[in-house]
């Protein structure tokens, strides 16, 4: 179990009409190796999580920070939240396969969209982002994890989460929360 010692995640929320999308910036540090970022109700069209992350860290140790998508589905978000499960287990049950389970690394830009900085403490920026596609609406939660970090996460966050393409009625006049149990 990780022990809170201290969590300071500072959230700031620039909604757009009626959260067709979100955009979130911010700081996320704490001593917690799993943490989580977000949720978003994505529709069954498409949507698109647009992501811009600095992967910091103070030592010589090298981050291995995923990004980690879980649905709502019950194996999914509720089995590891709230949950006594370790940092290795509420990721084991993601499929890398399945493009839930992000790797930030240089090594996997391809993927990721990480390249390495030049800079003693910001020491990756990764940039891309992902579409989301499901059978129904869906609640999707953004998660940070470094499981082989002892010193917890130091990443600064720039999100952008949006339903569809902009012009349709339904799409501009309700909130995508609302389809969403
Ligand atoms: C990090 O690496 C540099 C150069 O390799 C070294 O001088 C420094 O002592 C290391 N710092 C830590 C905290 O290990
Ligand atoms: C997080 O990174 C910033 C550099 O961007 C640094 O100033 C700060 O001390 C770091 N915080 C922790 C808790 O390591």
């Amino acid at each position: 179990m990780n022990v809170i010692i201290s969590n300071i995640v500072l959230l700031l929320i620039f909604s757009t009409t009626h959260v067709k999308s979100k955009i979130l910036r911010g700081e996320l540090v704490t001593n917690q190796n799993w943490a989580f970022l977000a949720r978003f109700c994505f529709l069954t069209e498409k949507g698109k999580f647009h992501y811009d992350f600095v992967v910091k860290e103070n030592s010589n140790e090298t981050s291995n920070v995923n990004l980690l998508l879980y649905y709502d589905a019950p194996n999914q978000w509720p089995s590891v939240y709230p949950s006594d499960k370790t940092c290795e287990q509420k990721k084991s049950i993601l499929s890398l396969d399945h493009g839930q389970i992000v790797p930030l690394s240089a090594s996997l830009a391809r993927i990721s969209g990480c390249e390495q900085l030049d800079d003693p403490w910001a020491k990756l920026r990764c940039t891309s982002y992902r579409e989301f596609r499901s059978s129904r609406p869906r609640w999707w939660f953004i998660v940070l994890a470094d499981c082989s970090s002892k010193s917890g996460l130091n990443v600064s966050y720039d999100m952008s989460l949006t339903n569809g393409e902009p012009g349709s009625f339904w799409r501009e006049h309700f909130s995508a929360d609302e389809f969403c149990k």
